[in-house]
């Protein structure tokens, strides 16, 4: 079975002016890995790196609306900046001005994507959570139109950022929960890889 993924990873950047950015810790490696362990069972691959392919929420979610319907499976691992200023200066702002920024809220793209999402179609999704992970994990999977999320907790103690090992909770829709504890994110690539695979195949046949 050779299925269509569609890989978003990376994270997005909001500007401020000519010189500053919002963005977050994200380093696309979850998603790399994902790349090259779909790539590796046989599968077409297309990604979307950010912020080098799509730098802005609004720039990703015009790209993956335009390739989600093309794609069998979606793996939304971009690290999405909820917020993006209000304005953006075309010229440097002057520290002075710098003390408070407005912000205003980014769509939710994966949500957005999951209102088009056509039958058949398996969307896999992340969440970092800082408490209740399977409570809010189960709101994220339901609000995302998700088949599967990917849930990690995250505290200034314990950052799942970079090359590294990682707990992970693999939450599907059916309920079924999954956990892996110091697991490489090479090695939960192929997992998460392989669960599409299931959850297409159950979907299909
Ligand atoms: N996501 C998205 N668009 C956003 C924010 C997140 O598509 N504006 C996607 C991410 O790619 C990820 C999932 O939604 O697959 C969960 O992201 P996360 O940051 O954990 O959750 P949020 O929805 O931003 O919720 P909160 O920040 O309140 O925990």
């Amino acid at each position: 079975m050779r299925l269509r993924f569609l890989v978003a990873y990376g994270p997005t950047r909001e500007p401020l002016d000519p010189v500053r950015f919002l963005s977050n810790y994200s380093t696309g490696v979850m998603g790399k890995s994902v790349v090259l362990a779909a790539k590796k069972r046989g599968h077409r691959v297309e990604s979307v790196e950010c912020p080098s392919g799509a730098q802005t929420a609004l720039e990703l979610e015009k790209v993956l609306r335009r390739l989600t319907p093309k794609s069998d499976v979606l793996v939304m691992a971009a690290a999405v900046a909820d917020v993006r200023a209000a304005g953006f200066s075309a010229v440097k702002i002057k520290k002075e001005k710098l003390r408070s920024i407005r912000l205003v809220k980014n769509p939710d793209v994966l949500a957005g994507l999951a209102r088009r999402k056509k039958k058949g179609q398996v969307f896999i999704g992340f969440g970092l959570e800082s408490a209740d992970l399977l409570k809010n994990g189960r709101g994220k999977l339901r609000k995302k139109g998700l088949e599967l999320i990917v849930l990690q907790k995250v505290s200034s103690k314990n950052k799942p950022f970079g090359d590294k090992t990682v707990d992970a909770t693999l939450l599907d829709a059916k309920g079924a929960v999954k956990r892996h504890v110091a697991i490489t994110k090479q090695r939960l690539a192929v997992e998460l890889v392989k669960r599409a695979e299931a959850i297409y195949a159950s979907k299909h046949f």
